[in-house]
């Protein structure tokens, strides 16, 4: 990795740290596209099953990005690869590049030989695109880019230049979609030392104001939905099928590693249920030189 990422959080000690538990493990209780983020579900309170949500999840935020057959699309944060499935199986993108600084899931989407898919262990800053990208979709990245220690000023800087480069990499006509937690209620000095410490090192979350004053003059966003009761609904899946694999999760990492999956996936549901974190779905549309200074807006 070069030295351009070396400032940010999102580094591949802490990436590694999280997500290189073991996928045997995170397969016991996510469901088959090995999806790690909040889906979206027909009624957050009941009903459906956690694998068509987060299909559904998946195909909201491939119609906001507006991918279709023949798009070029940027997954940032692709995980195991369930995005970039659908875009190059269902959707006919043309090209689809996913980035994760984790190398399991680097070996995981590798192997599964996506056509027209291309999986890098590369960090989004020290990314160099080939071509513009028509879309470009990142769920459950965003979380990972700034660290605690970053000031408030260095945070909305670094978001500016991820959405900087996002901007710079998409054709006029692209759109972006984003997906992140947030601070709701909670400040941010009042974040669980026991998440920061022991699940996502340092990580810190976003704000929404700090997600606008960063996205100023480079992107409209174009619609927003805090979805938190449908992450709280998500964990509490996740959360269950842990319960029923208990004994094959101990066997695999260990009973304190099984027990600190168990109080985090709790702890961040009644923290989604009581407003103290947020779940963002964000369209983005770019700001270019094209519409900027078009007369007619
Ligand atoms: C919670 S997982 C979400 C994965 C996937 N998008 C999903 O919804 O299942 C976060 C992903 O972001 C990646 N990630 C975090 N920080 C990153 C960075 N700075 N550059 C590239 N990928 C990053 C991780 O490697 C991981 O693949």
């Amino acid at each position: 990795m070069s030295t351009a990422a070396t400032n940010y959080g999102g580094s591949a000690s802490a990436i590694a740290y999280h997500y290189d538990v073991g996928r045997a493990f995170y397969a016991l209780w996510l469901d088959d596209t090995l999806s790690y983020s909040c889906a979206l579900w027909p009624d957050a309170s009941a009903g459906g099953e956690l694998r068509d949500a987060q299909l559904a999840k998946i195909r909201l935020h491939l119609d906001a990005a507006h991918v279709q057959e023949g798009s070029n699309v940027l997954d940032i944060g692709c995980g195991w690869g369930a995005l970039l499935q659908l875009a190059c199986l269902e959707r006919r993108a043309a090209r689809a590049t996913g980035l994760t600084l984790s190398h399991d899931q680097f070996d995981y989407v590798s192997a599964l030989g996506l056509p027209h898919a291309d999986v890098r262990l590369e960090h989004w800053a020290d990314h160099e695109p080939e071509a513009r990208y028509d879309s470009i979709v990142s769920v459950g990245a965003f979380e990972h880019f700034a660290s605690p220690e970053d000031s408030d000023t260095q945070k909305i800087a670094l978001y500016a230049d991820f959405f900087r480069r996002c901007r710079d990499w998409l054709t006029p006509d692209g759109r972006l979609s984003l997906q992140t937690i947030a601070y709701g209620t909670m400040k941010r000095s009042e974040a669980s030392a026991f998440i920061n410490n022991e699940i996502f090192p340092s990580a810190d979350l976003p704000t929404f104001e700090e997600i606008v004053k960063s996205t100023q003059d480079l992107f409209e966003i174009t619609s927003v939905v805090n979805h938190r009761l449908h992450y709280a609904r998500t964990l509490e899946c996740w959360a269950r099928n842990l319960a029923k694999r208990r004994e094959q999760a101990v066997q695999l990492v260990g009973e304190a590693v099984t027990s600190r999956y168990e109080r985090y996936l709790k702890q961040s549901a009644i923290g989604f249920h009581m407003g103290k974190i947020g779940l963002l779905r964000l369209a983005l549309r770019p700001i270019t030189g094209r519409w900027k200074h078009d007369a007619r807006w």
